[in-house]
């Protein structure tokens, strides 16, 4: 089927689900990234990253439907954002893309996902080091 979306491929809502979730088990335990996150649980965080992570990749586009368009350089302005924010982001992120199995998301699926997020978070990056 070569209209089938990278959503659909690596198994769709579980996969982001449990994607996303050990990715904020990871927040929670970081002593940098933690801090930042404005409200005591991190419940709806998850919720909105995994949203908008399943919208990206070809799933359904409720995050647009509740929080309209995405503007991620504008929504991080209100955080301090250096490059240790972001390798501390991406570290998260790399536990979370390691523990999904590889039947079920492939080597390359994985690698595509760890593009993508490097080259999103780079982008987000805000304050340079020292400031
Ligand atoms: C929201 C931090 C990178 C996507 C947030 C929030 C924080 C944060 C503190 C607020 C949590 C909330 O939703 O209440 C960071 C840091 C990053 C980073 C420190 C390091 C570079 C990324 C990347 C993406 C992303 C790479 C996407 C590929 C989002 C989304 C939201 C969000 C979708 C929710 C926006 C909304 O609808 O309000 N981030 N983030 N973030 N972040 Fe990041």
């Amino acid at each position: 089927p070569d209209q089938q979306t990278f959503y659909d491929a690596v198994g769709g809502a579980d996969t982001f689900a449990e994607l996303i979730h050990r990715f904020y088990q990871e927040v929670a335990r970081d002593e940098l990234l933690r801090p930042l996150y404005p409200e005591e649980d991190l419940g709806p965080a998850e919720v909105r990253l995994r949203m908008f992570f399943e919208q990206y990749w070809g799933g359904p586009r409720t995050y647009s439907e509740q929080r309209g368009h995405p503007r991620l350089r504008m929504r991080h302005v209100p955080f301090r954002i250096t490059e240790i924010e972001r390798d501390a982001w991406l570290r998260c992120m790399d536990v979370a893309i390691a523990s999904i199995d590889d039947a079920r998301m492939s080597p390359d699926h994985k690698q595509q996902l760890r593009a993508y997020c490097e080259m999103a978070a780079q982008m987000l990056v805000n304050t340079p080091m020292g400031a």
